[in-house]
């Protein structure tokens, strides 16, 4: 039998785990829920979500992925035999053709906004008219469609050449491109007139303005944005060797993936505050905010055309995560090979994914009623089950699997490669999984269909 592929060094595997991490959640989301709930307060919100929540869940990803060395359905099977628990992993990779399906919609925006910026296109308008670009985009049916199918081509393509020659390489390139390019969006944003009252918005916690609902919605984003819940941290966990160390692996990927929402944050509020513009923009903030902010601001289409790139990559990296999810299954159970199963999977999901495009616009009207929401259109339907239903119940199975299934001291042994590194951190983190993690996603999973909250 072939030998099953490895990641080729630590720090190529650091750099693919934080490229799944860093995505559209951190750049795109992650400011406008921030910009919603307040500012500072949720952030404060947000990292105790992510170190307390985020990074027990993370754990206990990578300990199942790399004790059985398979995909997410293999590895419960293969951990408790003959039992239900390979369904955890079935609705992972269900999760995975919702999420990439609605997310290869967004990476082509974020592409198209790049072209728009560069062609000077964006260039001189009032903020309606960038509210219009934006609207038209979405709705107009072969533009986006378009888009979305060169990101998706590029998905696939990075997939196929397998773990170390596709991903690793990538993203090896990729993540340093955007640590620098956010560096340089922040410097730009901070030297802008007027830079002071976005800091102090963004930095200065106002503690009035935690509720249950922001508690809720920093979980929610907690858990998005450090890609747990559906496997693909179990996935790449179980393509690293045995001799790496998961405890300071999670922690440096928890820690660089919050370190680019922070960055994300302080790269876009200084400048739309210094522009005069509001930061409580919802999800236009990225697409109709910041075309505004860098057309005011001096050289504002090289730092756009920056930013447009840097969101592009961002997706990139965080859509071959999920389409590998899928690919590592039909590979490890169904025996298909890596370039049918990244051309075949990844083409049904861009199908689906131009479904989810069409229902912004000529299929708006087709809305299906969810508990807890208004009726839906396609596109948000694939969001909600995804992160709202399959992701939390994802992430709560996994943490009572690795608590009282596969049994904490099997995962300790993992997480201390049988006994060799420190332990010092388990006795907190089996608390953390057993208890803490599972209750505060249930009442996560219940504030998704509306019954607290
Ligand atoms: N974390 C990525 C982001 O922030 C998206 C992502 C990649 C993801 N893989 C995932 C989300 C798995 C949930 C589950 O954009």
């Amino acid at each position: 039998m072939e030998k099953r592929e490895n990641w080729g060094s630590r720090i190529g595997f650091i750099f693919a785990a934080a490229g799944s991490a860093i995505g559209l959640g951190n750049i795109w989301k992650f400011p406008y829920l921030a910009g919603d709930s307040g500012g500072a307060a949720f952030v404060f919100v947000y990292l105790l979500a992510v170190f307390f929540i985020g990074l027990t869940v993370m754990l206990a990803e990578f300990a199942i992925g790399r004790a059985a060395g398979l995909d997410a359905i293999g590895s419960f099977k293969k951990l408790a035999p003959g039992s239900f628990w390979w369904i955890t992993g079935a609705m992972g990779v269900l999760a995975a053709f919702m999420i990439l399906s609605f997310y290869g919609v967004v990476g082509g925006w974020s592409l198209a906004y790049f072209v728009k910026t560069v062609s000077g296109s964006l260039s001189g308008l009032s903020v309606e008219q960038y509210t219009n670009i934006f609207e038209s985009l979405i709705v107009a049916p072969m533009e986006p469609i378009m888009w979305q199918l060169l990101f998706m081509g590029l998905t696939i393509g990075i997939v196929v050449f397998g773990i170390q020659t596709g991903i690793e390489k990538w993203s090896k390139i990729l993540m340093p491109a955007i640590f620098i390019i956010l560096l340089i969006l922040i410097v730009r944003g901070l030297t802008l007139e007027g830079a002071g009252a976005g800091l102090s918005f963004y930095l200065k916690p106002d503690f009035s303005k935690i509720n249950g609902r922001v508690i809720l919605a920093a979980l929610g984003q907690a858990f998005f944005s450090l890609s747990l819940g559906m496997g693909t941290m179990l996935t790449y966990g179980s393509y690293l060797s045995k001799k790496e160390n998961l405890q300071t692996s999670a922690l440096t990927v928890v820690t660089l993936d919050t370190l680019a929402a922070i960055l994300a944050g302080l790269a876009i509020f200084p400048a739309v505050f210094a522009t005069g513009l509001a930061p409580d923009q919802g999800p236009g903030l990225v697409f109709v905010i910041l075309p505004a902010v860098f057309n005011k601001m001096p050289l504002g289409l090289l730092f756009g055309a920056a930013f447009f790139v840097l969101l592009a990559f961002a997706a990139l990296t965080s859509a071959i995560s999920i389409l590998e999810c899928v690919v590592a299954y039909l590979k490890d159970q169904l025996g298909w090979s890596r370039k049918s199963a990244s051309i075949i999977m990844g083409g049904i999901i861009t199908a689906v994914g131009v479904v989810c495009s069409l229902s912004l616009g000529i299929w708006s009207g087709y809305t299906v009623p969810f508990p807890g929401h208004d009726p839906l259109v396609f596109f948000d339907l694939m969001d909600v089950i995804s992160s709202k239903v399959l992701l939390p119940m994802g992430g709560l199975l996994m943490c009572i699997f690795a608590g009282y299934v596969w049994k904490v001291e099997n995962a300790n042994k993992e997480l201390t490669n049988g006994g060799t590194l420190s332990a010092k951190w388990l006795p907190l983190w089996n608390i953390l999984v057993k208890y803490v993690a599972p209750i505060v996603i249930i009442l996560v999973l219940l504030n998704g269909f509306g019954v607290v909250g």
